[in-house]
């Protein structure tokens, strides 16, 4: 297929798909509102590589469209107060037209840092930032944040 046929079947799509667009979210349940997360592997030690992926299909039937993304590794509850979130990713997102994948992947190594607490309850957080319109019409962006469990050891 050369890309003229893939734009132009890509259209065809958008198109036998704008109807049951109703249907689609009404399966999409308010949990995946700012994405489903998936950690791969979950047990994690500095140095440790491993996968984020975040599937966006039901968050933007849910009218969430990602402009930036920021993933840290935090510790939400019962924070100790020396654990302050620490960046591990941030991306302006672009999002890709179905039939593609809505969904962002990527890979990363858990940092040295530090001062990590055994038995801290550390998570990966995915900050979404997204737009919605202002009564004035102009766009407001704002966050939704969904955690991902993960266990973190030192050795
Ligand atoms: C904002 O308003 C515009 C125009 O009515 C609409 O097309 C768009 O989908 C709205 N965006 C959001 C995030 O609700
Ligand atoms: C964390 O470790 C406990 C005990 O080994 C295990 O039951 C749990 O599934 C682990 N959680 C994750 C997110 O890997």
């Amino acid at each position: 297929m050369n890309l003229t046929t893939v734009l132009a079947f890509v259209l065809a799509a958008v198109g036998a798909i704008a109807s049951p667009v109703v249907d689609k979210r009404q399966s999409c349940a308010e949990a995946a509102q700012f994405g489903v997360l998936e950690i791969v592997p979950s047990d994690l030690q500095p140095g440790t590589g491993f996968t984020v992926h975040i599937d966006y299909a039901c968050a933007v039937e849910l009218g969430v469209v990602p402009t930036y993304i920021d993933t840290y590794i935090e510790v939400p509850e019962g924070n100790n107060g020396h654990e302050p979130p620490i960046l591990l990713d941030r991306r302006t997102f672009v999002l890709s037209p179905p039939p593609l994948t809505q969904a962002l992947t990527f890979t990363a190594s858990f940092p040295y840092y530090p001062v990590l607490f055994e038995g801290a309850q550390y998570t990966i957080g995915v900050h979404t930032i997204y737009p919605i319109n202002g009564t004035d019409g102009n766009p407001i962006l704002i966050e939704g944040i969904v955690y991902g469990d993960i266990n973190v050891t030192t050795s």
